[in-house]
């Protein structure tokens, strides 16, 4: 079994990031700037949004924070996102989701320009994606194809299974693995909450990605020997041994099921830090204009 270390790969990848903001900078262009929009305390979010300023700092980016209330209206939102397509200086941006439940998060998406959308979340940046068009990439399925292609991992003809058909990770990612590009080729079958069978189809994958957001949900027996494990979750469950009164569990059932895998990535220390990459990478690439 090999560990597809975030750690490493999302350091080495931030690293090549600092290395083209000196070049980018040193032709005359801008420092690339991100902003982010976070509505309310939530604790996961604060830590998600804190990572992705602490990143941007990293590798010589500028970084806005623009916090509203949790109370804050769908208008005031809306607010903030057209103050930021608006804002020249601003290369790119996210709103940190989810957001509180009475507004409307399509909504919210679909205001964002889709030339600053550095989340890929807007329809057009999804479009786009799936004519196979330059688009900004959300940053999960980008960190994901990221780890597979630097390990070399095979995945023409080989049989993908996606369980979770969310619209920031199961969706994008069912489609960029079927591309045909390297990595894709593959042959998916993306699994939901109404699958029948799901054990015996996970069962039947060579690369099994796992984003549904259930801790521990996946065991020895949902996976075939000798497969590529992916896990996205990352879900808070008390803990009172830790310092922070919480631990970080993935989907999978990680001592249960590394030893029988070809490859496995650890939560912490896996997708989560190759999503910032992710994020980073179209920073930059909005920086350049090289989207839209
Ligand atoms: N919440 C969980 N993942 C993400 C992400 O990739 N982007 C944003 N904006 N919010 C998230």
């Amino acid at each position: 079994m090999q560990l597809l270390d975030g750690k490493i790969l999302s350091s080495q990848i931030k690293a090549e990031i600092k290395q083209q903001v000196e070049e980018w900078t040193a032709q005359g262009g801008k420092k690339p700037h991100l902003a982010a929009i976070l509505v309310g305390n939530d604790g996961a979010s604060e830590t998600y949004v804190a990572s992705k300023i602490r990143s941007c700092e990293q590798v010589g980016f500028t970084s806005t924070l623009i916090r509203l209330a949790a109370t804050a209206t769908e208008a005031e939102v809306l607010s903030a996102v057209e103050s930021l397509n608006q804002d020249a200086d601003v290369d790119g941006f996210i709103v940190q989701l989810p957001l509180p439940p009475r507004i409307s998060e399509n909504r919210i998406m679909e205001a964002v320009n889709p030339a600053k959308d550095v989340d890929g979340f807007h329809p057009v940046n999804v479009g786009r994606m799936c004519k196979g068009l330059p688009a900004y990439l959300s940053a999960t399925p980008f960190g994901i194809l990221e780890m597979l292609e630097r390990a070399q991992i095979e995945t023409s003809g080989k049989h993908c299974v996606v369980i979770g058909r969310s619209q920031i990770v199961g969706l994008p990612m069912s489609i960029l693995m079927q591309r045909n590009t390297y990595p894709g080729n593959a042959t998916v079958t993306i699994c939901h909450s109404k699958t029948h069978n799901l054990k015996e189809i996970c069962r039947d994958a060579d690369i099994l990605i796992v984003a549904l957001g259930r801790p521990e949900f996946v065991t020895a027996d949902y996976v075939k020997t000798g497969a590529v494990v992916i896990d996205v979750g990352i879900t808070r469950v008390e803990d009172s041994t830790k310092k922070s009164g919480f631990a970080i569990k993935g989907d999978v059932k990680f001592d249960e099921v590394a030893p029988q895998c070809s490859y496995i990535t650890p939560v912490p220390g896996g997708v989560g830090l190759m999503t910032i990459c992710g994020l980073l990478t179209n920073t930059l690439k909005a920086a350049k204009r090289e989207i839209q």
